[in-house]
Formats: structure tokens, C-alpha cells, sequence
């Protein structure tokens, strides 16, 4: 560096509170692989990087036609092209219990670029929101980044980890802005029973709470399980609705998410005009395709769907399967998405007790197996298993994970 007597600058303190805590976490890990065994990342929530999981032909093929017909290269509206919201409020707003209209949908640069929409709208610096424990880090982050007060509720993991409502009801103030549900869940893998989903809307019923649910893994659960909006289930409570292409259509890539607004009774006027002018800040998602959006949504075969639920309860069921029989983990079953969250028994391997990162580094170094430790989510003594690996490549990290146990593991007998 040459030098200059021109002075360091400071960087805004909105920009330095932005912190994701699994970049914090992750990086304070040493992660240096076992040179002598090839990496196998059951880390990364991305279904693609295998090549087993991918987007319908159909929808490239359109793709390919919506560039050649020059008819999208153009600004969308800020929300998104009317044709593309109407699409989404077909596809989404079809049950009379929670109908939708192209008003009701904003579209948005990726699922996350949609939450970041609906906390900035929703709630002020000062105020505090719920969210679920264990989680997804991204709404701390926006929300603290915002100074947006952030407040744990627990998932219970004996009760395929459903959220605990007297832990919402304990953490609800006058500064509370909304409850926060992610359904089904990353990175629990839970899908929420009707039953639940209504004891959900009775506590924000009570505390005139409105619901924001991160809908992103809809529709994809195993068999026996049947997915729910919650907007379908309330008959007061406001709900906004986040979701996209990225998981159900495996383009997370592509970067097109959305929320859908259901507001029976004008609750959300304020914050209706709230997202409109937010979302006039990035214009939403690619023109090319938001134009595709209609053949995406309206016209994927649904045995594209079915196929790869079944794909990922294969993998979940092997998962599962395999991690059973490994001395000191227990994992808890997942009904849909495609995360398993392992419990490390803290008697039978004492080395990590209460030290998932330990766990999860010292896996790295040893079988080069790629986990996320717990805390990346808010739960020590948990890890985090994406299952999307083709059977062959969990099959090998499954065999690894089982020797790394054997060797530490203390036996009760
Ligand atoms: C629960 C949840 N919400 C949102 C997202 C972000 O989705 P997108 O890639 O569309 O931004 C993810 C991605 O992993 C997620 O797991």
C-alpha cells in the first residue's frame, strides 16, 4: 500500500451489527480436512451441488423461450410483473379458507430477500420479535442489522419439535411485533400438524399478534404428512407468507422468492403500504423470470413434485437408519424438508459434551465429514445433517461418522 493522508473510513454501524452468527461460528472452527480422504459436505443447504436433485425440463425449456421472445428484458413493476403475482396468487391463493389476488403477492430477489422485506416492514428498531429455537439464522441477522430486538421461543424436541407456546407466551412484551414460524422447518425438518398450527393462531389470536410464516419447503413433506399454511387455518390473525423457487423447484440460484399478504380484515393496511415502498428499493426479481413464473408455478407436472419428495424421504429414511445405530447420536426424525438434526448423547461421548462445535471440527479433521454444529441454530449439543447427497456419498459419511464415535465413545456397561 502506498501511502495517503487520506484517513480510514468507518463503516455505517448498521453494517458492522450485520453479523451471521453461522459465518462466526463456521469461521471459528479449524477446519482442515483429513488430507487423506475425500470431503464429503452434508453442510450445505443447497440440493444442487450433487447434480441427483434438479429443475424440470419443462421449465428450462421455457426459460430458454422467455430469452428468445425479448419480451421480459425490460424493469418489472417494483412488486413484479402482474402476470407473475397472478400466477402466485393461483397457485398459492387457491383455498377459499386463504384466497389470494395479485395484490396480495410481492416478489422479491430470493426467499431471503423476502423476509428482509417483511421484518423491515413489520417491525421498528426498538421492538422485539419471536423467533423459533432451534432456527434459521438469516432473521437474527436482518433483524439485528435493523436493531430489531431478537427473542428466542423453544422447539421441543420430544415433541417433533414443536414450538413451545408457553416460551412465546413468557417473551411477549408491548414492543412485540410478530411471531415468527418456520414451517416445515430448517433445520429441524418438522411439519406442523393442523392441531399445532391452531395453537399457534390462538396465542397470536390472544396477544393480537400477526403471524409471519417462512413457508419456503411447502408441500414438501414425506408420506403419512400433510402440509399446511397456516393462512389457510386463520380466520383473524394476519398472516404474511414467505416463499420461492429455490427448494421446491431446486434453482436456489435463481433468486425468486415472494410474500403473500392474507389480511381478512384490513390489519395489515399500514404494512401492505410499508412493503410497497420498501420493495421500490431492489425491484424485486429477475424480469426473465418472473416472466417464466406462470409455466414454473401452473404448469409443472406434479409427479416432478411427488418424485422428489420421495427422493428426500429415501435419503431421510437412510439417514435416519444409519445414525441410529451409531454409539452416542440420536437423531430426530424429519417429516419433510431436508435436514435432520442429530443429538449428541453427552454421557456417551463426554469428550463433546456440551461442545457441538468440537464435534463437528474434529469430525472435519478426522473423516473429513462436513457438519453444521447446533449452535449455528441456537441448540448446543445438536448437529445439523443435510441429506441430499446422493445414497452412495451418505452411505461413505455414515460409515465415517460411525468409526469417529466408536473411538470416543464411552460405553455404559
Ligand atoms: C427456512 C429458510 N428460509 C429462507 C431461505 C432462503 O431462501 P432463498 O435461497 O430463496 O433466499 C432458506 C434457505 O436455506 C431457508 O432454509
Amino acid at each position: 500500500m502506498t501511502m495517503s493522508d487520506f484517513p480510514v473510513l468507518k463503516a455505517s454501524a448498521s453494517s458492522l451489527r450485520t453479523t451471521n452468527p453461522i459465518r462466526q461460528i463456521v469461521d471459528g472452527m479449524k477446519t482442515v480436512p483429513n488430507p487423506d480422504l475425500a470431503d464429503i459436505r452434508l453442510s450445505i443447504g443447497d440440493p444442487t451441488i450433487f447434480g441427483n436433485f434438479s429443475v424440470p425440463d419443462s421449465v428450462n425449456a421455457a426459460l430458454v423461450e422467455a430469452i428468445n421472445s425479448k419480451k421480459f428484458n425490460g424493469y418489472p413493476p417494483s412488486t413484479g410483473y402482474e402476470s407473475a403475482r397472478a400466477a402466485i396468487a393461483k397457485a398459492y391463493g387457491s383455498d377459499p379458507r386463504a384466497p389470494l389476488t395479485p395484490a396480495d403477492v410481492i416478489i422479491a430477489s430470493g426467499c431471503s430477500g423476502a423476509i428482509e422485506l417483511a421484518i423491515s416492514a413489520m417491525a421498528d428498531e426498538g421492538q422485539n420479535i419471536l423467533l423459533p429455537r432451534p432456527g434459521f439464522s438469516l432473521y437474527q441477522t436482518i433483524a439485528e442489522a435493523r436493531g430489531v430486538e431478537v427473542r428466542h421461543y423453544d422447539l421441543v424436541a420430544e415433541k417433533n419439535w414443536e414450538a413451545s407456546i408457553e416460551s412465546i407466551e413468557a417473551l411477549i412484551d408491548a414492543k412485540t411485533a410478530f411471531i415468527l414460524i418456520t414451517n416445515p422447518s430448517n433445520p429441524c425438518g418438522s411439519n406442523y400438524s393442523e392441531a399445532h398450527l391452531l395453537e399457534l393462531l390462538a396465542v397470536a389470536q390472544k396477544h393480537r399478534l400477526p403471524i409471519f410464516a417462512d413457508e419456503i419447503y411447502a408441500d414438501m413433506v414425506f408420506s403419512g404428512q400433510t402440509f399446511t399454511h397456516i393462512a389457510r387455518l386463520s380466520t383473524d390473525v394476519p398472516v404474511i407468507s414467505a416463499g420461492g423457487l429455490a427448494k421446491r423447484f431446486m434453482v436456489p440460484g435463481w433468486r425468486l422468492g415472494w410474500l403473500t399478504i392474507h389480511d381478512r380484515h384490513g390489519q395489515l393496511a399500514q404494512i401492505r403500504d410499508g412493503l410497497n415502498r420498501l420493495s421500490q428499493l431492489v425491484l424485486g426479481a429477475n424480469s426473465l423470470l418472473q416472466g417464466v413464473l406462470p409455466t414454473i408455478l401452473l404448469e409443472t407436472e406434479q409427479s416432478y413434485f411427488d418424485n422428489n419428495n420421495r427422493m428426500l424421504e429415501e435419503l431421510a429414511n437412510t439417514t435416519v437408519e444409519a445414525i441410529r445405530k451409531i454409539p452416542g447420536l440420536q437423531p430426530i426424525a424429519p417429516q419433510g424438508a431436508m435436514y435432520v438434526m442429530v443429538k449428541i448423547d453427552p454421557v456417551a461421548l463426554p469428550e463433546f459434551a456440551g461442545n457441538d462445535s468440537r464435534f463437528c471440527e474434529r469430525l472435519i479433521a478426522e473423516q473429513s465429514v462436513h457438519c453444521l454444529p447446533g449452535a449455528c441454530f441456537g441448540v448446543p449439543g445438536y448437529f445439523r445433517i443435510v441429506f441430499t447427497s446422493p445414497k452412495e456419498k451418505l452411505a461413505e459419511a455414515f460409515a465415517r461418522m460411525a468409526d469417529f464415535c466408536r473411538k470416543y465413545h464411552v460405553s455404559q456397561e
